[in-house]
C-alpha cells in the first residue's frame, strides 16, 4: 500500500505528514531530506526504547548521523520543566547545538515534552514527531503545541513550535494495550463529529475491521483524521478562533481528569465521557436532535468506550469545571455539535443546565 502524505500548510513553517506502515524503519533516509545537521538526538522513554529504540536508531546511523539517545521514565509524571530542564542539560552533555535536531519517539508525553524542549534549547532548534500511540498519531503529533505540566494543572507552561515532519507508522499499533489503542478512537470520532460526517459514516461502516487492525483502514482513517486536523492548525495556528472546535468533549474530560489526578482515566475515556455531556447539553438546548446524540454515543460504546460514569459525583465534576482554565469571565466554554459534522462554541450556557446535562452522564 502506498504511504499517504499531508501537509500542514502554515507559509515558511509547512511540514509534511507521512502516513504508512514500516516507515521507522527507513527513518534515516527520510529525514535525510528534511534535516541539515550531522546529529540526531532521540528522546523516548524506558516503554517504549525496548521495542522501537534501536530501528530508528540503526537507520539513523545507516544514512550517516550521529545518534544520541535520551531515555526518561514512562509517565505523565514527565512532563514536567524539571524533566525537560534534564533533556537539555543531556544535550549540552553531548554537545547539541543549534544546527542538530530531536527525535520525539513516544506518545503525547514524549512529543509535548520534547517539542517542549526543542523549542527552549539554546532558542530553539528543529524536531521530528515519531508518535508512538493512536491518540499522539492523530493528536498531539500534529499542530504543534509543546508543553509541561504544573502541579497547579495539565499544560501549563508550553509553546506553539512546529515540527519539521511527522512520521505515522501504522505497524506500532501492534504493540499498544487494548484500551490504549482504543483510547485513541475518541480523538478520531471527535474528528467526525466535529468537521466531516461522511468520515463519521466511515468509521460506523468500518469500526469492526479497524479494531481488528487492519492496516489498511488504519491508513485511510489516520490519514483522514490528520488532515481534519491539518486544516484546522492550518487555519488558525494559535488557537485564537476555530482551532478551539478541536477541544470538543475537553471541558468536561479536563475535569474527569483532574478528579482521576490523570491517573485511573485515560485521555480519551475522559474525552469520550465529555463529548457524551457536551452533546447532551447541545439535546438540552435544543440545538442538536436526540437522534444525532444517539449516534455519537452507539459508535463511542462500539468503539468500547465510555458515555457515562458512576465513579465520579456530578457536583465535583461541576466544582472542577468552574476552576478549569477554561473558565473566562466565570464562565464555563463548551464546543456544542449542532449536526455530527458541526459544532459551534458557546460560552454562555445556563449553570443550571450544565448542571442536569453532568447528573445525566454521572449517574
Ligand atoms: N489537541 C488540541 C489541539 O491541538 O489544538
Amino acid at each position: 500500500m502506498k504511504q499517504e502524505k499531508i501537509i500542514v500548510k502554515l507559509g515558511k513553517d509547512s511540514y509534511p505528514v507521512s502516513i504508512g506502515m514500516g516507515l521507522i524503519g527507513d527513518i534515516g533516509a527520510a529525514v535525510g531530506n528534511i534535516l541539515q545537521g550531522s546529529t540526531v538526538a532521540i528522546v523516548t522513554n524506558d516503554v517504549v526504547a525496548p521495542l522501537y529504540l534501536e530501528k530508528v536508531r540503526s537507520s539513523l546511523k545507516q544514512s550517516g548521523f550521529r545518534v544520541v539517545t535520551v531515555i526518561i521514565p514512562d509517565g505523565e509524571e514527565q512532563k514536567s520543566i524539571e524533566t525537560a530542564k534534564r533533556i537539555c542539560e543531556e544535550l549540552l552533555k553531548n554537545n547539541i547545538d543549534r544546527t542538530h535536531s530531536l527525535l520525539a519517539l513516544g506518545g503525547g508525553v514524549i512529543g509535548d515534552l520534547t517539542g517542549f524542549a526543542a523549542s527552549i534549547y539554546m532558542r530553539g532548534i528543529p524536531f521530528i514527531q515519531v508518535p508512538t500511540t493512536l491518540l499522539a498519531q492523530v493528536d498531539a503529533s500534529i499542530g504543534g503545541k509543546t508543553a509541561v505540566n504544573l502541579p497547579a494543572g495539565k499544560n501549563l507552561i508550553g509553546t506553539f513550535y512546529q515540527p519539521k515532519a511527522v512520521f505515522i507508522d501504522v505497524d506500532v499499533l501492534d504493540s499498544l494495550k487494548e484500551e490504549v489503542f482504543t483510547e485513541g478512537m475518541s480523538e478520531i470520532i471527535k474528528h467526525g463529529i466535529i468537521k466531516d460526517r461522511n468520515y463519521f459514516g466511515f468509521l460506523e461502516g468500518n469500526l469492526k475491521g479497524i479494531l481488528s487492525k487492519d492496516k489498511n483502514l488504519l491508513v485511510k482513517m489516520i490519514s483522514v483524521s490528520c488532515r481534519i486536523k491539518a486544516d484546522i492548525v492550518s487555519k488558525d495556528e494559535k488557537e485564537s478562533g476555530l482551532r478551539a472546535i478541536l477541544n470538543y468533549g475537553h471541558t468536561v474530560a479536563h475535569a474527569v481528569e483532574s478528579l482521576s489526578s490523570y491517573k485511573s482515566v485515560l485521555h480519551g475515556q475522559a474525552v469520550s465521557i465529555g463529548m457524551s455531556v457536551a452533546g447532551r447539553i447541545a439535546v438540552l438546548k435544543g440545538i442538536f436532535p436526540e437522534k444525532e446524540l444517539e449516534k455519537q454515543n452507539k459508535l463511542l460504546q462500539d468503539a468500547g468506550l465510555p458515555v457515562s460514569q458512576s465513579r465520579f459525583a456530578a457536583d465535583d465534576i461541576i466544582k472542577a469545571l468552574k476552576s478549569d482554565k477554561k473558565v473566562r469571565d466565570g464562565k464555563v466554554r463548551f464546543v456544542l455539535p449542532v449536526r455530527i459534522g458541526k459544532v459551534t462554541i458557546d460560552d454562555d450556557i445556563d449553570d443550571a443546565l450544565i448542571s442536569k446535562a453532568v447528573n445525566s452522564v454521572f449517574i
